[in-house]
């Protein structure tokens, strides 16, 4: 089928190029013309596995472009996929969705679907439904679909390439048979619904696994003063198929562009409704208290952190991206720093990103925050080290260079994943054990 695809963040890009691996002829369109370069270049503008890969073997079923006229006008499906950041108040912020729905409605000549992948609040399918109405030339029929996607970062080609579930949200038969053809290739359930609640199947998905890990971080903060082993815990919970293993690891909160922000919107999204939503809103609060857990650990060593030296392993919001959207690390690092503490820090990709982010909040005492490309230079002469990322490099690292290089080998691990107990030397604490 001829596709075009608005927008080539994480959600459009992936799909276009899954699309692609499946046989499809596909244009991307963004408005960034640098990203559009170096797309036509060959280069992903987003760190994410096996996705050049995939771009460089459908390259002749690829398309990348400006010209959103020129990839609207004769696309059978165009999917739109672009952001939908958070507003201040907590609601999703639909102006990308709203203006890429006005170009493609006053641009497509022929019969057509156009299918939302963009996370948005219950009812938005609706509002394009409108703005097609209002803005496409008489004789052409649009269909609107609500087609959300479930890829997390990291794993996204994987997620696309061999999805948990297709939902299909439609209100007519013609959009339902669109949508089943280009999805042929596909081995999933797909699931064919009405808009509404395939929109809302996207905010509760992304919001129970929100609840999964806030419930099992209270957990583990509970285990912590009772004497339990949350990992213990939660694999002797996992075991039960009503509760399933999968997102029960203890840490110090979820991050990412989707969870923190889907959260908010839904709680959101009720209280306009005159309902409060109790367990999302308790999902929220015990996550942002838990990214401030291991500053909170490190106060039993130290009352004041002023003039220490603090090792930052990790800063992306999870392994195998260079997001940083909503990581721990953008909490913790500005607070450390106006604390008047020396913050060393590494990440195997997020750098970059990092510096972008943290010299735009403003926050003092920049000058005190170093970068270094080992774990050997980060912990060096440290006093306490925080690890804010599972990256493997840090998993792997010889946890007995802790207390042959920290100067105060105290180490606070907020994701579980080194395998250390505390000995002569060497204080390690993580969360729940
Ligand atoms: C998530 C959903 O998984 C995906 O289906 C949806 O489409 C978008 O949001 P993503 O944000 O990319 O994907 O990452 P995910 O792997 O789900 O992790 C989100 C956050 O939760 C990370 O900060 C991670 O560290 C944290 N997490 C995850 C935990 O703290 N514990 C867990 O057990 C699992």
């Amino acid at each position: 089928m001829k596709l075009a695809v608005a927008g080539t963040g994480y959600v459009g890009l992936v799909t276009a190029v899954c699309l692609a691996e499946k046989g499809h002829d596909v244009t991307c369109v963004d408005v960034d013309k640098q990203k559009i370069e170096l797309l036509q270049s060959g280069v992903s503008p987003i760190f994410e596995q096996d996705l050049e890969g995939l771009m460089a073997r459908n390259a002749e079923r690829l398309h990348y472009t400006t010209d959103y006229e020129s990839a609207y006008r004769d696309a059978e499906i165009v999917f739109i996929g672009v952001g939908t950041p958070e507003k201040k108040d907590g609601s999703a912020n639909l102006t990308y969705v709203y203006s890429a729905a006005k170009q493609i409605a006053e641009t497509v000549r022929r019969d057509c679907a156009v299918v939302l992948k963009s996370t948005v609040p219950i009812g938005t399918n609706e509002k394009i439904e409108k703005i097609m109405h209002d803005y496409k030339v008489p004789e052409v029929m649009i269909h609107v679909v609500s087609n959300p996607e479930f890829l997390a970062q990291g794993t996204a080609v994987r997620d696309t390439l061999f999805p948990s579930r297709i939902v299909v949200g439609v209100e007519d038969g013609q959009a339902e048979r669109i949508m089943r053809e280009v999805y042929k290739g596909f081995e999933a359930p797909l699931l064919v619904t009405n808009r509404r609640s395939a929109e809302m199947i996207k905010y509760a998905s992304n919001d129970f696994l929100a609840l999964k890990i806030s419930y099992i971080n209270e957990i583990a903060n509970l285990c912590e003063l009772v004497g339990a082993n949350v990992q213990d815990v939660a694999k002797g919970m996992g075991f039960d198929p009503r509760i399933g293993s999968k997102f029960l690891n203890a840490g110090i909160g979820y991050g990412g562009s989707c969870f923190p922000k889907d959260t908010k919107a839904l709680h959101w999204l009720a209280s306009m409704n005159d309902y409060e939503l109790k367990t999302v809103k308790a999902a929220i609060e015990v996550n942002e208290q838990q990214k401030l857990k291991l500053i909170k650990k490190a106060r039993k060593y130290y009352d004041n952190l002023k003039g220490l030296t603090v090792a930052v392993l990790g800063l992306t919001f999870k392994p195998g991206t260079d997001d940083l959207r909503e990581a721990p690390s953008l909490v913790n690092i500005p607070i450390l720093l106006e604390d008047g503490a020396y913050v060393r820090a590494f990440d195997p990709i997020g750098v970059p990103n990092f510096k972008k982010y943290i010299e735009q909040t403003g926050v003092e005492g920049l000058d005190n925050l170093s970068y270094y490309e080992s774990i050997e230079e980060t912990i060096n002469g440290a006093d306490i080290c925080f690890i804010f990322t599972e990256w493997d490099v840090i998993k792997q690292y010889e946890s007995k260079n802790y207390k042959k290089l920290m100067k105060k080998a105290i180490v606070l691990d907020g994701r579980n994943c080194l395998d250390v107990v505390s000995s002569d030397g060497l204080i390690y604490e993580c969360i729940g054990k």
